[in-house]
């Protein structure tokens, strides 16, 4: 069983250099299957869920040319089903669904089902496509859609949904006539996968506002393309410098998509400047409360709550976090409780009450963001903090150990 090893109490110091985006490579991937030809992707990180996404293509039919880029050719895709077995272990699996459609006229794709952070439903995927002139029907836990052609239309969703909105530009691209996605998701996320779709050939007018128009082309041309940097695991790295009173420079980031997270950091005591290749942050003993609210981008991320749980319990006074995008994203809490943190939950809110220690314990991840922050909290803590279930952290963050041993950490991967 692989666990990973930390003993608490270092002040980090130095430089990280952040990876390319989970959550942008895993549409841009799949995007690939609307060209003809070989694209090139360079800055793709090396994560669990990256080598999911590239079986899936494999096992779609696509080519797949893996050294220091990567490199996909969707020209003899031959197979339309995404199987329950990869769907389950990725649930952006999804986003084969859109492309599939426009590219082969069908797709058969597992539904996801649940996960840890809650119910977590495709039906505004769904919709979406049905808008567009897609047939669809959910039979024996598969969502089996056929167009023959797939009609430009607007498309309204109750709630933004990110990979919904991927999903729906992507169909649209090769679409006839104009679609319209209201209340669109602006996650970056989701302009850099317009900016993809663009370089391919797309029109795509609107993207980081609430209204997205697409108008369909017949055919989008393969590209070369660098996968813009993660802002989670460049938030994660600056709480990593404020929970450990630490000093770390942070290279290879975009400040911009992190506005709503640098302003709490900075109401916490942190000391965060931009410098020409990313920023500085310097973390102080002393850390203040600040209250959170997730919110769709531009507000703050829920895939950032965990992490700064984590530096809440350490907190000087009493805070509230209040999860709002998905309902039941605590997981984490327990967890950090048994290292010593105050928390309560009550319904979808935190009440986290600052300790002056956490302690070291065993722990188990949850899922993806809630391993970030038992790594965080196990590097404030007093003693040694064993994670197990390290393979939820390998889903999205690239040689976290080795960035964090790098800063100075005492931690280590090991496997018995
Ligand atoms: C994406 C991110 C994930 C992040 C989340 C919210 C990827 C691969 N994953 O997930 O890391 O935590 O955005 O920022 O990009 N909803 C529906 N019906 C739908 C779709 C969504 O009700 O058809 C609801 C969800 O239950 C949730 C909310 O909409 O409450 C937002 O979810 P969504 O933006 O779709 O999350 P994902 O795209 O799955």
């Amino acid at each position: 069983m692989e666990r990973i090893i930390i003993n608490g109490g270092r002040r980090l110091r130095g430089e990280v250099r952040i990876s390319g985006a989970k959550n942008a490579a895993l549409p841009i991937l799949t995007s690939s299957i609307l060209t003809e030809g070989w694209n090139t992707f360079s800055n793709v990180p090396n994560l669990r869920d990256i080598h999911t996404i590239k079986t899936l293509l494999l096992d779609l039919g696509a080519e797949i040319e893996d050294g220091k880029d990567l490199r996909i050719n969707a020209s003899g895709l031959n197979n339309h089903e995404a199987l329950y077995a990869l769907v389950k272990t990725m649930r952006a699996s999804v986003l084969v669904l859109g492309p599939l459609l426009a590219k082969l006229g069908k797709a058969r794709v597992s539904l996801p089902g649940g996960c840890a952070i809650g119910a977590r439903p495709i039906n505004l995927h769904l919709s979406g496509l049905a808008a567009l002139g897609a047939n669809i029907e959910l039979r024996n836990g598969y969502v089996e859609a056929k167009a023959r052609h797939l009609k430009g239309a607007p498309v309204f969703f109750d709630v933004p949904t990110v990979t919904g909105t991927e999903n729906l530009m992507m169909a649209a691209s090769l679409a006839e006539g104009i679609t319209t996605l209201n209340n669109a998701a602006r996650e970056p996320e989701v302009v850099e996968l317009a900016n993809v779709l663009k370089k391919m050939g797309a029109n795509i007018k609107g993207e980081g506002t609430e209204i997205i128009t697409i108008e369909g082309t017949k055919v989008l041309k393969p590209i070369i393309h660098s996968i813009m940097p993660d802002r989670i695991e460049t938030g994660t790295f600056m709480v990593a410098a404020g929970i450990t009173a630490g000093d770390i420079r942070v290279r290879n980031c975009n400040l911009n998509h992190l506005d709503s997270v640098i302003s709490k950091l900075r109401e916490t005591g942190l000391k965060i400047t931009e410098e020409s290749d990313g920023l500085r942050v310097v973390g102080n003993k002393l850390i203040r409360t600040v209250d959170i609210k997730t919110m769709p981008y531009p507000g703050f991320p829920t895939d950032m709550q965990a992490q700064m749980m984590a530096l809440m319990a350490v907190a000087s006074g009493t805070s509230v976090i209040l999860e709002t995008v998905f309902e039941n994203r605590f997981m984490h809490v327990s967890e950090i409780r048994r290292m010593g943190a105050d928390i309560r939950i009550d319904g979808r809110s935190a009440i986290v009450k600052g300790v002056r220690k956490l302690s070291g314990a065993p722990v188990m991840a949850t899922d993806l963001r809630a391993s970030a922050s038992l790594i965080l909290a196990g590097l404030a803590a007093k003693g040694r903090t064993e994670i197990s279930r390290v393979y939820h952290i390998d889903r999205g963050y690239d040689g976290i150990v080795e960035k964090l041993s790098n800063l100075g950490a005492d931690i280590q991967r090991v496997n018995d």
